[in-house]
């Protein structure tokens, strides 16, 4: 059962494809960040796509978490080539959806193109710019390409070089005077500070691009579940607000709302819903993170002591490696450390996904629901190892100004 909301995707789909004055930079690209397991595929799949196809767009879909071994470049090239053979194929849905609502006479035989499928991306064959020319010409409406977990595509010899390709693409087709359609391009990524990293640096491709904060399920979604739930909830249903809060305080996932539901419908029949989802809530959320916990834990009090650095300094962190950072890791483990040592714990906490490469050198926890966790347990800790006797904590340095 999931909650449409189809007002804000036909918004944002009129934004994009029928920008006004202000809203024309959508049209260097437009990147959504978001943290995990808020909605965002669901949202493209079951609002956005839909809401740009209404308006008579071409959608090409492609999700870079799909197959994490796969290249991200064959991943996307795979994608376009799909969406092409079905447009050279009479009577795909495809067309047939063009012709309802673009008035595409053109392509009622199919479309065809000038070079051959295999050969769209490859490093001797059509360009990305030269196939998307191709289509728009042909469709004379807009195509967007939307990249899921777009973040994928950084850091690899392969991915820059896709993103590079979009970026030609987009500024061959934008460009052109009197052009029958855009190229417009939607990222999304669980990573905000990497996607950023996509749209700021002078050297990335998508420098001029706008970033938004994906919009998170709101008070609509709350209303929609607790309708759902009420048979089964009853007496135990809670009030609109509370659980808008509770939801809010598990970072906006509906997995973790629906958890929380179903805790309070176990609960005996005198239990007081509205005392009951706010603990709930937090106790499943910490649940929830104590699993990311766990795995720095298992990587070894140096991986605590530089995990903790990064949380409590926050956000941008570069001296992970100065002088004085070793020395606190040490007073900390008890013994010396190295900087290859510290950097070869950021390599297990990166690939692990605790940690990111927000610019070079520099560090940031990557879920902040995780990073608000690891903090309250430091304090927690703080509070028993402090003893009664008021013995200074032996572990962790004070956190810093957060
Ligand atoms: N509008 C919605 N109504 C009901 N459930 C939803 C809605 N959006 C998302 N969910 C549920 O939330 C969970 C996460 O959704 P989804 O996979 O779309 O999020 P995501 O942000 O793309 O996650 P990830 O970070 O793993 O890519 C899924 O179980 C999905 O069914
Ligand atoms: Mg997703």
């Amino acid at each position: 059962m999931t909650f449409r909301r189809t007002a804000l995707a036909e918004q944002m789909a009129t934004q994009l494809l029928r920008p006004s004055f202000l809203d024309t930079s959508l049209r260097s690209g437009l990147f959504l960040s978001g943290q995990r397991r808020v909605g965002k595929t669901t949202f493209l799949a079951t609002d956005l796509i839909p809401a740009l196809e209404a308006l008579g767009a071409i959608v090409v879909y492609v999700d870079l978490w799909s197959q994490p071994q796969a290249n991200p470049a064959d991943l996307v090239h795979e994608a376009i080539r799909k969406t092409l053979k079905e447009l050279q194929t009479p009577g795909s849905g495809i067309l047939k959806r063009l012709q309802q609502v673009a008035s595409v006479e053109a392509g009622a035989a199919g479309f065809k193109f000038g070079f051959k499928l295999a050969d769209v991306g490859k490093d001797d064959g059509t360009s990305l710019a030269r196939a998307f020319e191709a289509l728009i010409d042909q469709a004379k409406t807009n195509v967007v390409l939307i990249i899921d977990e777009v973040q994928h595509a950084l850091g690899s010899a392969d991915g820059d070089h896709l993103l590079h390709a979009l970026k030609a693409a987009r500024d061959a087709i934008n460009t052109r005077p009197g052009t029958p359609g855009y190229f417009l391009f939607i990222g999304t990524g669980s990573h905000r500070a990497r996607v950023q990293e996509l749209t700021l640096k002078g050297n990335q491709a998508f420098n001029g691009a706008v970033t938004n904060e994906f919009p998170v399920l709101g008070r609509d979604f709350i209303d929609y579940v607790l309708e759902q739930v009420r048979p089964q909830l009853g007496a135990m249903l809670p009030s609109a607000d509370v659980t808008e809060s509770a939801f809010r305080s598990m970072g906006s996932r509906p997995e973790e709302l629906m958890k929380a539901l179903n805790v309070l419908r176990s609960l005996h029949a005198d239990a007081l819903p509205d005392e009951h989802l706010p603990t709930i809530a937090q106790s499943l959320g910490a649940a929830a993170a104590d699993v990311e916990l766990q795995k720095v834990e298992a990587m070894g009090p140096l991986a605590e002591a530089v995990f903790s650095r990064i949380c409590s300094i926050g956000g941008d962190v570069k001296g992970v490696f100065t002088g004085e950072a070793l020395k606190a890791y040490a007073a900390q483990i008890g013994r010396d450390v190295t900087a290859q040592e510290v950097q070869s714990i950021i390599g297990m906490l990166t690939s692990a996904n605790l940690l990111m490469r927000v610019k070079h050198g520099h560090y940031g926890v990557t879920d902040p629901f995780v990073e608000k966790a690891w903090m309250n347990r430091l304090q927690a800790d703080q509070l028993l190892r402090a003893g009664p006797a008021g013995d200074p904590p032996r572990l962790y340095n004070q956190p810093q100004g957060r």
